[in-house]
């Protein structure tokens, strides 16, 4: 079927924190997910378990981990077992685990800056210590792994590495040169490797997504990889995520010896899993079209339109990183486009250093209402 993701869908007054927070007259470009229905088979799969008008305890469907691996080998060539993979309620739940199993008080917790806020809040709230490494913005915008930051960050202490790639908020798939030198330098050290890889779907054509542990066997075990159905399939409220853990032990270590009489994840977010990643693929390959000529359109208005700002088109996610250190703004970029231009964004030291003077601006929404927070911005910046 064919999806009109020009069609609003009003969603004031349906609970969602992307349109609650700033309230009426302010447009959302800030939290990440999407202003699109979802999948017609997933809320076929919805109505269906609301409709049977029974929710007991649940397990997961039986088919459900055959059909992500299956979905890793075809996609990736990375062929995993239906056991190596562990369902949970949300990356970010998930990457604390990896971390309070893995590293204690004295230990490090590696992350690279700027970088999604909860990855770089990570140590702390396990207590351990915070080390980073910077990525580094080249003259033309695109950010890349200063790998001799990196190097100088990883020491003795470090215990956890957690990659976000495809990377929020710069947007940067990382390749598979980028991954193995990482991947050697947190091997050497014996240092686990947590890799978010949520946004690993939403990848723009000339860009290809690998997740880490793919590389080789060896890499792989000493690898978590995080991925979800939320950011894909545009279903976070729902709280479903998996982890995939080749190492037996390690696998043990992060979920303990859990029982197969409940799932963690409740029967909603199962049944809409489930039609999500094996009927979902003709809404994906649309939306991705969609928002690639959103991207399109971004970056040719930033470009025109609004004058000292720049942008590197991103390689993936719905989400560009905008450089506004030169647009005349005094104070925080992201007070002055809510206050002058009703539009709210992320703010860019919500993500840490390098941050500063940035804002993260999302696109997932329809082209009137992205041109329409675009236009406000501008007008603000001409006033
Ligand atoms: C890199 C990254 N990781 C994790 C999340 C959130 O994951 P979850 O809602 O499954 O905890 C997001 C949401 O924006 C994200 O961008």
């Amino acid at each position: 079927m064919t999806y009109d993701f020009d069609r609003p869908v009003d969603r004031i007054g349906s609970d969602s924190t992307k349109w609650r927070v700033y309230g009426p007259g302010v447009l959302p470009l800030w939290t990440a997910d999407m202003d699109f229905r979802v999948p017609e088979p997933v809320i076929a799969a919805l109505r269906a378990r609301v409709d049977h008008g029974v929710f007991g305890y649940c397990v997961e469907p039986p088919e459900l981990r055959e059909i992500l691996a299956e979905r890793l080998g075809r996609l990736y060539g990375w062929h995993v077992s239906a056991g190596d993979i562990v369902l949970g309620t949300g990356v970010v739940t998930a990457f604390h685990r990896a971390c309070r199993a893995a590293a204690g008080p004295t230990d490090g917790i590696l992350v690279q800056t700027p970088v999604y806020q909860p990855i770089l809040g990570a140590a702390t709230h396990n207590g351990s210590v915070g080390q980073q490494a910077p990525l580094a913005r080249r003259a033309d915008g695109r950010w890349e792994i200063d790998f001799e930051a990196f190097e100088t960050a990883v020491t003795g202490r470090t215990r956890v590495f957690i990659l976000c790639n495809p990377h929020n908020p710069v947007g940067r798939v990382f390749s598979r040169a980028d991954l193995e030198r990482l991947a050697a330098m947190c091997l050497r050290r014996d240092v686990l490797i947590c890799s978010d890889e949520i946004h690993c779907d939403l990848v723009f054509p000339g860009s290809a997504h690998m997740p880490i542990a793919s590389l080789d066997p060896e890499v792989a075990k000493r690898c978590v990889t995080l991925m979800a159905p939320s950011k894909t399939f545009n279903v976070p409220g729902l709280r479903c995520s998996f982890a995939v853990v080749t190492d037996p032990d390690l696998r043990r270590r992060l979920v303990g010896e859990e029982s197969a009489t409940f799932s963690e994840v409740n029967n909603l977010a199962l049944a809409a899993t489930l039609a999500a990643y094996r009927d979902g693929q003709d809404w994906l390959d649309q939306v991705l079209a969609y928002l690639a000529a959103n991207r399109d359109f971004v970056a040719e208005f930033v470009r025109r339109e609004l004058p000292g700002a720049a942008m590197a088109p991103p390689e993936a996610t719905y989400l560009a990183w905008l450089d506004c250190r030169t647009c005349g703004i005094d104070g925080n970029p992201q007070q002055f486009f809510l206050e002058r231009a009703r539009v709210a964004l992320q703010d860019g030291e919500w993500f840490g250093p390098g941050g500063e003077g940035f804002v993260r601006l999302n696109f997932g929404c329809t082209r009137a209402t992205l041109a329409e927070a675009l236009e406000r911005m501008a007008t603000a910046l001409r006033e």
